[in-house]
């Protein structure tokens, strides 16, 4: 199963300076519980907003052609972007990002997880400076919707 899980906000931004730009506690207990014991795939650069640190008690795999294998078995590398279908099979899979990454797989997300920012509490950046995710959910009806106070939190499952 292949799952997108990100927070964007009104301008569909989801990071800046190569990090993100919301960190809410609610959310990132939310996301933890959600891909704990599961895989997570990510990008480089992403990994790298990480200060190169795999996600704990998660099997990590980072998508890059530059970044050299693990010393110590705690994430892998895809080179090959496509590798990645070859082990969704009985596996529960998270795209954590970042834009290259999830664009990609657009077409082939079983379940997108959207954590949204609400207007009020978008923060004040230069908006050209963002980067913003371009995902398409017309092939998506939307399963549930959690009501925060910062935020919402939609689940769009792929139509049959
Ligand atoms: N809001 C959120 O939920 C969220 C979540 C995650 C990340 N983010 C943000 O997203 C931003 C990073 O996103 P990004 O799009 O710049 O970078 P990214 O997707 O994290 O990583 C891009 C890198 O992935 C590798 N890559 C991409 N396509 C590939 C392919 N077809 N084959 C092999 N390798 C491939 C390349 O690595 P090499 O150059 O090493 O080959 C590329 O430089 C950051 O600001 C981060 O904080 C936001």
């Amino acid at each position: 199963m292949l799952n997108l899980i990100a927070c964007i906000d009104k301008y569909n931004s989801i990071g800046l300076n190569n990090d993100l730009i919301y960190k809410f506690k609610d959310d990132l207990h939310i996301f933890k519980q959600k891909t704990i014991n599961n895989t997570v795939i990510m990008g480089r650069k992403t990994f790298e907003s990480l200060n190169n640190n795999p996600l704990p008690n998660r099997e990590n795999i980072i998508i890059s052609k530059t970044l050299s294998e693990s010393k110590n078995n705690s994430y892998s590398v895809f080179k090959n972007i496509n590798d990645v279908f070859k082990i969704l099979t009985n596996k529960t899979v998270f795209i954590i990002g970042g834009k290259q990454i999830y664009e990609y797989f657009n077409p082939y997300y079983d379940e997108i997880h959207l954590t949204v920012v609400k207007n009020e509490f978008t923060k004040n950046y230069n908006i050209n400076d963002s980067i913003k995710l371009n995902i398409n959910l017309d092939n998506f009806k939307i399963i549930s919707s959690q009501n925060f106070e910062k935020f919402h939190i939609n689940i769009y499952k792929r139509l049959p």
